[in-house]
């Protein structure tokens, strides 16, 4: 650590974006550089884990000398480097974790592995570094939907996740059905702005009477049958603009209310909670933002929503909740790390 305060390298390749960043102290970004890989996947709408690997190869030593170039600083001012190394496919994760062990060896710099999922969490306590304990926090992404409970910072407990589809496959789905481009999730949006929640009635799965799980799977089944209609011809209709707007707004809002439901019922099981936050892409979703801000039960808690940067996957985060781990818990791993593709109920 120098004068200049704790400079921490951020390395994220768990899944499509390759993304490095530098934090000094935790909560002040100096860059934040991040490569989408959008464009290769969206013709298989849905992220191919090889051509994942081979992109974030071409990429992570780019992003890598960007991220350091922003922040006008060299290996040598940083205090650590911070790599996801857990949950995500397995090839992405090894490319970001070998470049961050090639920079631990080179430099003589201490190497802290991250939950991709956990950093999620401690997005919030970047931008709300007072948010009141304990904190509700969800994580709803393409590849995860969780509830987790925070009683102290950088101590997640899983209370509950999605069974089988994230809320973000499912519009990812849902988008593709409705002949929308991939990621679903944005394009859903857009198209939702001139359309009627109400048009048609889609499910909202809630599981047991006290269940803080969530399932989104048969959305995007009964989305399929109501567009096929009751003689399941195999040929999907084509949709003029406003049934398309109908439709996009009827799923957007079964899954927002989804999410707000399940929130609700986990205030409702948790009284002590405090604050809110929520992360991953679809917390970027407005109308997300808005029906948690005008809930009666919920809009009484502190929110935090990231700012959007913080919420998609990014290496801000896992460089701030790898400042916490070295600077404030005195944890860092050594080159044995390793990937892995699941993450822990306590992250
Ligand atoms: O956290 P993220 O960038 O990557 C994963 O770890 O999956 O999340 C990507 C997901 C995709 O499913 C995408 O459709 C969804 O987040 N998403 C959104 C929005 N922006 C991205 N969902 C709803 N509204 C958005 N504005
Ligand atoms: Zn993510």
């Amino acid at each position: 650590m120098n004068a200049a305060g704790c400079a921490i390298l951020g390395i994220e390749t768990s899944c499509d974006e390759t993304a490095a960043a530098v934090v000094v102290d935790g909560v002040d970004i100096r860059s934040n550089c991040i490569h989408s890989q959008i464009a290769l996947h969206e013709r298989y709408r849905g992220v191919v884990p090889e051509v994942a690997s081979r992109s974030h190869m071409n990429r992570i030593v780019p992003i890598i000398t960007a991220a350091l170039e922003e922040a006008g600083m060299t290996p040598r001012d940083l205090s650590a480097v911070a790599v996801t190394a857990r949950p995500g496919m397995i090839g992405s994760l090894l490319v970001g974790l070998s470049a961050a062990k090639a920079l631990a060896f080179g430099f003589e710099l201490p190497l802290i592995g991250i939950d991709h999922v956990a950093a999620h969490v401690h997005a919030a306590f970047m931008s709300a570094p007072q948010t009141p304990l304990p904190l509700l926090s969800l994580v709803a992404s393409g590849g995860h939907t969780a509830l987790y409970l925070v009683r102290r910072v950088g101590h997640a407990e899983r209370i509950g996740t999605t069974i089988d589809d994230a809320a973000g496959e499912a519009l990812d789905k849902g988008a593709a059905l409705l002949g929308l481009p991939y990621p679903g999730g944005p394009a859903i949006e857009r198209c939702a702005r001139d359309g009627d929640r109400n048009a048609v009635e889609l499910p909202r799965s809630m599981l047991g009477k006290d269940s803080l799980d969530f399932s989104f799977s048969g959305l995007k089944t009964a989305l399929l049958y109501h567009l096929r209609g009751p003689g399941l011809t195999r040929e999907l209709p084509q949709l003029d603009d406003r049934a398309r707007a109908d439709l996009a707004a009827s799923l957007e809002e079964a899954v927002v209310d989804a999410l707000v439901r399940k929130l609700r019922r986990a205030v409702e099981q948790y009284p002590e909670v405090r604050s809110l936050a929520i992360g991953g892409g679809v917390a970027r979703n407005l109308r997300l933002r808005e029906r948690l801000a005008s809930d009666r039960r919920i809009g009484a808690l502190a929110q935090v929503f990231p700012p959007m940067a913080l919420c998609s996957d990014n290496g801000a985060m896992i460089a701030g909740l790898g400042h916490h781990r070295f600077v404030v818990e005195g944890q860092c791993d050594d080159l044995r790390l390793d990937a892995r593709a699941t993450t822990r109920k306590v992250v």
